[in-house]
């Protein structure tokens, strides 16, 4: 029995998993910007946007290394995967260095009922880098799927 299609299908599934946080995460930012700590949807989303983004990733890389030793290791000289696996890897300290850090940080805040506009600006701020971590995974799920001749 092949585990490819079993493989695709579970990796897909952790890209989009990976990939819905930072769509929505802004918009539930951008209206949970009033008095009072953040809802359990929020709360939910900045949890898989911080924490979440990392174990998730690590489900792509093994999934993924599992679909590359089956189609051989010689797609790692491939320039799609190779962009991919870059931007994957920047991705993922975005996530670590500078996503999760500053969710806690929101977090912090709102317990610590600290002044709205610092709340706000510390939403900006992490709506930016959701915003930026999407187009990221987007463009890694673009070049996985099309497999583009880069150069
Ligand atoms: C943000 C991270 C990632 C996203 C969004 C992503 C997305 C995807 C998607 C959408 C496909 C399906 C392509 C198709 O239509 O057949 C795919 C396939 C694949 N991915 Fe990823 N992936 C990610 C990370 C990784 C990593 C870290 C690796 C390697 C360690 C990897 C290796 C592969 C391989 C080998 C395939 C199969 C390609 C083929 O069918 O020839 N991916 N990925």
């Amino acid at each position: 029995m092949s585990w490819f299609p079993i493989l695709l299908v579970i990796h897909i599934t952790l890209a989009v998993g990976l990939l819905l946080p930072s769509v929505l995460l802004p918009f539930v930012l951008r209206r949970s910007s009033s008095d009072g700590p953040p809802g359990p949807a929020t709360r939910a989303l900045m949890a898989m946007q911080g924490t979440g983004t990392i174990i998730i990733a690590a489900g792509l890389a093994i999934t993924g290394a599992a679909m590359l030793w089956i189609l051989g290791p010689e797609l790692l000289t491939q320039p799609w995967l190779m962009v991919a696996l870059i931007l994957y890897a920047i991705n993922l300290a975005v996530a670590a260095f500078i996503s999760r850090p500053n969710l806690r940080r929101l977090i912090g805040l709102r317990q610590a009922s600290a002044d709205d506009e610092t709340w706000r600006r510390r939403a900006r701020q992490q709506r930016l880098v959701a915003y930026g971590m999407a187009g990221v995974i987007g463009v890694i799920g673009m070049l996985m799927s099309t497999k583009p001749n880069l150069w």
